[in-house]
């Protein structure tokens, strides 16, 4: 039993202190009784003295006589009564001359204080015992004349009752003595152990299970010494660190083990593709451009989530890129093929260009594409526009993709992942060139409904070509249910809804979601450590960010991206919490896109002059709330100003899944930003914990930003360390793993006829 010992040592603590006690008063009480029995003593002597004074000229007077007649003459003087046991009388040598009964007896037991009294001339006092009687004697020179000693005359009395007294006295202090051990121990037993040994106990019970148990509870209250307690307190969250941290080691290690890397991803694409097919990505827009500024040729990377999701997946499986040369220096910076390596510092992958004239770029990429397919699948309230021409250019320029694409395969076999809405024709004329190809092709944008969907005046020939993939990847499962939906309504095929499968003229495709995400930061070549603080704070000298709370948007400018409800928001935030003025800035790196397009060149400058409203409504003593910044910032700047920015502002009225928010996210190491997303981007259905807003509501949205700004720590952190947990292990290495698996474990099944635009068989059902 615990309690045991504890009691023990109490007791011990008890007996100590009472024997300290103890000895003490002791000590003290002896001292006492001493002082008492030297004072009743004191008195006795005193009261002998004057008995003697008394018969001392008697005495004298007969010792002038014979002994026979002194002792005649003496004796009835010399009796005794009660303590006075009586007198004698000695001549000076010591001869008894007269004594009263009682002290006759015991005479020969003076004669020592007799002698000594007779050698020095002065009183004695001494003390004798007889037959166990203690005796007080005092014996008196004789002397009738200064120096002439006659004899010695003895009083003695009977001092038991001194002694009786001072042994009583010591009974009764010992009586006490042992009350007050007793209460001493009791005391200190009961006090040490209220007070120190339970606590104790209680505390060491309390640790025990701190540490086999992992109990939450606060520390036991009645621990003693606040200082123990403070150490107490630290000790358990100590522990508790120590098993979060266990914890956190061995999540961690099994997030490890789950993440995706890119070797993980070399090694399954090779396992997936075996070692005689390669990969080819064919997209509109291409990974690397060159672009003539100043007379000089810069390398761009061009902005929006297609290039960011797949630079890094070609990088780490290798392969062909074919896409359309934009850079007016592109040429002059490939082959005659169009051909050239890439990363330009890094080279991993060949970049396969394709040349487009000025026509068919108008027609197939700002005309079909941008200003017909873009706004049909966004619900963004922007009316799309099919023009004939804009058609056939689109036609012509997918089949000089699919041309080029067969180019580089040759007579080799290939894996061919298609991107995005610009090529939705691409995927038939491979599979009719060569059925063998496995062909993916992956929908960057969202899928709208059927009825929407109906006003593409191609809308059959669209989704025919579309089904010439063996695997159709969109981003949300509802995006594959709008599809399915949108085959079931508008072709003429036979659709497998357990299996999410679409069969068309006996050519199998699948359809499924595959929510694309980003490539870790630290792969990419960013400033971190020293040199990331020296560019953050030269960007905030520059944009007088020093002292503010900084929001931050990067987009492509598109009317998708709602960035005229975000800086109406920003103006009601500042409207309804003006103490946010000067101390909130929201940044905004706006990359110029499809300036071709009337609708995005007005859409620039409509945003300018809102931002110019708002600013000049808020605005003082140099300060702004709306930083516009619109240029091409590269991938550096992005991440220096996502470090540096508290708050992220995704805003899209409508977006397939938006690669910003996970960027932004991912470029969170201390988990320390907030996020505030729309509900209407892909990446809110992953992404739970940023602040969901519906960017129409103005009030909503501005009431977000508030409550992002005011977040405690403690919100902010566990709320970014569960996205950023997400985003790594949900990375694009995953989901190219994930598409090519797929990919690989479809059948490629020829079509039994032509699958491509013209298809016969296709219907329009109403
Ligand atoms: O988001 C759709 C998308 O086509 C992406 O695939 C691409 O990254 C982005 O738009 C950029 O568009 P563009 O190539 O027209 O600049």
């Amino acid at each position: 039993m615990a309690g045991r010992p504890q009691l023990a040592r109490s007791l011990r603590l008890g007996f100590l202190i009472a024997a300290i006690i103890g000895a003490t008063v002791g000590s003290l009480a002896w001292r006492q009784v001493n002082q008492e029995r030297h004072t009743d003593l004191d008195d006795v002597n005193r009261r002998a003295q004057v008995l003697a004074r008394q018969l001392a000229p008697a005495a004298t007077k007969a010792l002038e006589l014979p002994n026979a007649e002194a002792r005649e003459e003496l004796k009835p003087r010399l009796r005794g009564y009660r303590v006075l046991l009586g007198y004698a009388v000695f001549r000076p040598d010591g001869v008894l001359v007269a004594a009263g009964d009682t002290v006759s007896e015991f005479s020969d037991r003076l004669e020592a204080a007799v002698s000594r009294t007779v050698r020095t001339g002065a009183d004695t006092i001494a003390r004798a015992r007889f037959q166990g009687t203690p005796i007080d004697v005092f014996a008196m020179p004789l002397e009738p004349e200064p120096g002439v000693i006659r004899g010695v005359l003895v009083v003695a009395h009977d001092v038991t009752f001194i002694d009786d007294r001072a042994t009583g006295r010591l009974v009764q202090f010992g009586f006490w003595i042992l009350i007050l051990t007793l209460l001493t121990v009791t005391l200190v037993v009961g006090a040490t152990w209220l007070t120190y040994e339970r606590p104790l106990h209680t505390l060491a019970e309390w640790m025990r299970r701190v540490r086999t148990e992992n109990v939450k509870e606060a520390p036991p209250t009645g621990v003693p010494s606040a200082l123990l307690r403070s150490e107490t307190d630290r000790l358990a969250a100590s522990f508790r660190a120590a098993r979060s941290t266990g914890q956190r080691l061995s999540q961690a290690a099994m997030h490890a083990e789950q993440v995706w890397t890119r070797d993980r991803l070399r090694a399954h694409a090779i396992a997936a593709l075996g070692e005689d097919r390669q990969l080819i990505v064919v997209s509109n827009r291409e990974p690397y451009m060159h672009q003539l500024q100043d007379g000089k040729v810069r390398t761009i990377v061009p902005a929006g989530g297609l290039v960011t999701a797949l630079d890094p997946v070609l990088r780490a499986c290798g392969g062909v890129w074919i896409a359309h040369g934009a850079g007016d220096a592109d040429r002059d910076n490939a082959d005659a093929g169009g051909r050239l390596t890439v990363p330009p510092d890094d080279p991993r992958y060949t970049l396969r260009r394709v040349w487009l004239t000025r026509e068919e770029e108008q027609g197939y990429y700002y005309g079909f594409a941008n200003e017909g397919l873009w706004p049909l699948c966004h619900l963004a309230h922007e009316r799309p526009v099919f023009r004939a021409s804009d058609w056939e250019y689109y036609r012509r320029a997918n089949q000089r993709f699919a041309d080029a694409v067969l180019d580089e395969i040759g007579g080799g076999s290939a894996a061919v992942l298609v991107q995005d809405y610009q090529l939705a024709l691409v995927p038939a004329l491979l599979k009719a060139a060569r059925p063998e190809l496995q062909i993916g092709l992956f929908w960057h944008i969202p899928w709208p409904n059927p009825e929407a969907f109906r006003i593409c005046p191609y809308g059959p020939e669209i989704l025919a070509g579309m089904l010439g993939a063996d695997l159709l990847g969109f981003h949300l499962q509802q995006h594959c249910n709008s599809f399915l939906d949108t085959v079931d309504r508008v072709l003429e095929s036979r659709l497998d809804w357990d299996h999410f499968a679409v069969e068309l003229k006996g050519h199998v495709s699948h359809v499924q979601p595959f929510p694309i995400s980003v490539q870790p930061w630290s792969e990419r070549k960013v400033p971190g450590g020293e040199e990331l603080a020296a560019q953050i704070a030269v960007l905030k000298a520059e944009h007088k960010l020093g002292e503010v709370y900084v929001a931050l948007g990067v987009d492509r400018i598109d009317y998708t991206k709602g960035l005229p409800e975000r800086f109406r928001a920003v103006d009601r935030f500042l409207e309804l919490w003006p103490e946010y003025r000067q101390r909130f800035t929201f940044v905004e790196l706006g990359a110029p896109s499809r300036t071709h397009i009337p609708r995005y060149r007005d859409h620039i400058a409509e945003l300018e002059k809102l931002a110019d409203e708002i600013n000049w409504k808020h605005q003082s003593d140099g300060w702004k709330p709306i930083r516009f910044l619109v240029a091409h910032h590269d991938a550096a700047t992005v991440h220096a100003f996502m470090r540096m920015a508290s708050m992220c502002i995704v805003s899209s009225l409508h977006d397939g899944m938006n690669l910003v928010a996970k960027e932004y996210v991912a470029a969170q190491p201390e988990r320390e930003g907030v996020l505030v997303l729309s509900e209407f981007a892909g990446a809110a259905r992953e992404l739970a914990d940023a602040l969901i807003v519906n960017p129409y509501d103005t009030e909503q949205f501005a009431a977000a930003i508030r409550a992002g700004v005011e977040m405690d720590a403690a919100e902010r952190h566990a709320r970014m360390d569960r996205m950023a947990r997400a985003v790594e292990e949900h990375n694009i290495y995953r989901w190219a793993a994930a598409f090519l698996t797929r990919l690989a474990a479809t059948r490629t099944v020829a079509a039994a006829g032509p699958l491509t635009a013209a298809a016969p068989d296709a219907r329009i059902v109403s």
